[in-house]
């Protein structure tokens, strides 16, 4: 299959985008966060195909993103802090975990009782989901276990000759997926930390720390988000030959093959923003390992430095 980039400014890419998904095929779209590959959430087959092109195995269920607010009721039972977040953080980078509705087929849950649910503040993500008219379960477009792509051309680097089409917004705002929150009617539970902070959510409903038995647990496996070349986390690395370094801010470097700075101030925002299109490169350097200095652990940080552990783990 040939893999089209089109420009999301040009109408007509707009609405081949919607025809493609209407017709069941799978479509790679910018969102705020990362880039998505989205499908008709209401057709199972339609999902099969995400599933297929990522490689990803059928118990790890979908993200379901909604054209807009009416339709939360529709997929999914909401509580009063459910529509409380919803009212807060929506459109934005905050998945709600709820009880799923029966017009969700199980391959998006995988067959569980809960669905993850979000509205997409991206212009160009929510132009094509309301052209299309149904929900959009949109994993992001890497390959199973891989960086998540904040570029269309990061999109085609993964699924090139998997997808037809990949409507091209330009890079991601914020560059790391979503928050992930369980809404239970005791209060809230973090399964993904993401650009919504645990701080932020804390301010809405009492927060728990997350007990994970008996649900499927985005990036449940230690090892996620993962570039080919091994990566230590070191506060004060000793560079051997061939290492590359991955930096918050502007630091001295000598003695690495490879260095990526993040951002000039040491800015969170910016360094989400940049972090998965540097792994990138220094994956692509040839280096022989990637040492990446730890930031602070609070807020948007505490996200940063999940992806951080979750791409140092092996196996
Ligand atoms: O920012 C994002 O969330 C991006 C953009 C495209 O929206 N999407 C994304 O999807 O990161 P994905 O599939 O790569 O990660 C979603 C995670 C998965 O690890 C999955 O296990 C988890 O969400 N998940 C989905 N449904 C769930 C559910 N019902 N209960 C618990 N976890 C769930
Ligand atoms: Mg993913």
């Amino acid at each position: 299959m040939k893999t089209e980039i089109l420009p999301a400014d040009d109408p007509s890419t707009l609405r081949r985008a919607a025809t493609a998904l209407r017709e069941g095929e799978p479509v790679a779209l910018p969102t705020e966060t990362v880039y998505g590959l989205a499908a008709n959430a209401l057709d199972a087959r339609a999902c099969a195909r995400i599933f297929e092109a990522k490689e990803r195995p059928l118990t790890d269920p979908l993200i379901v993103h909604l054209p807009g607010l009416e339709w939360l009721e529709r997929v999914a039972v909401a509580n009063a802090t459910a529509i409380r977040l919803a009212g807060i953080f929506w459109p934005g980078p905050l998945t709600l975990v709820l009880p799923r509705r029966p017009i969700i087929p199980d391959i998006v849950t995988a067959g569980q009782e809960t669905v993850a649910v979000r509205l997409s503040a991206h212009p160009v993500f929510r132009q094509i989901a309301l052209n299309t008219g149904t929900p959009l379960a949109a994993p992001s477009a890497n390959r199973f276990g891989r960086i998540s792509p904040t570029t269309a051309e990061h999109v085609r680097a993964e699924l090139d000759g998997r997808i037809g089409l990949i409507v091209d917004g330009g890079p991601c705002t914020h560059g790391i997926e979503s928050t992930i929150v369980l809404v239970a009617d005791d209060g809230l539970r973090i399964l993904r930390p993401g650009p919504i902070s645990a701080e932020e959510l804390a301010a809405i409903a009492p927060l728990h720390v997350a007990e994970t038995a008996g649900v499927v647990v985005p990036g449940s496996l230690k090892s996620h988000y993962a570039p080919r070349t091994s990566l230590d986390i070191e506060s004060n690395p000793e560079p051997h030959s061939g290492d590359g370094l991955l930096a918050w801010r502007p630091v001295t470097a000598d003695g690495f093959a490879a260095v990526e700075v993040l951002s000039a101030t040491g800015d969170p925002r910016e360094v989400a923003a940049n972090l998965y299109a540097a792994m990138r490169r220094l994956d692509a350097a040839g280096l022989r390992r990637i040492v990446a200095l730890p930031g602070p652990e609070s807020g948007l940080g505490a996200a940063i430095m999940e992806r951080l552990r979750k791409a140092a783990a092996r196996g």
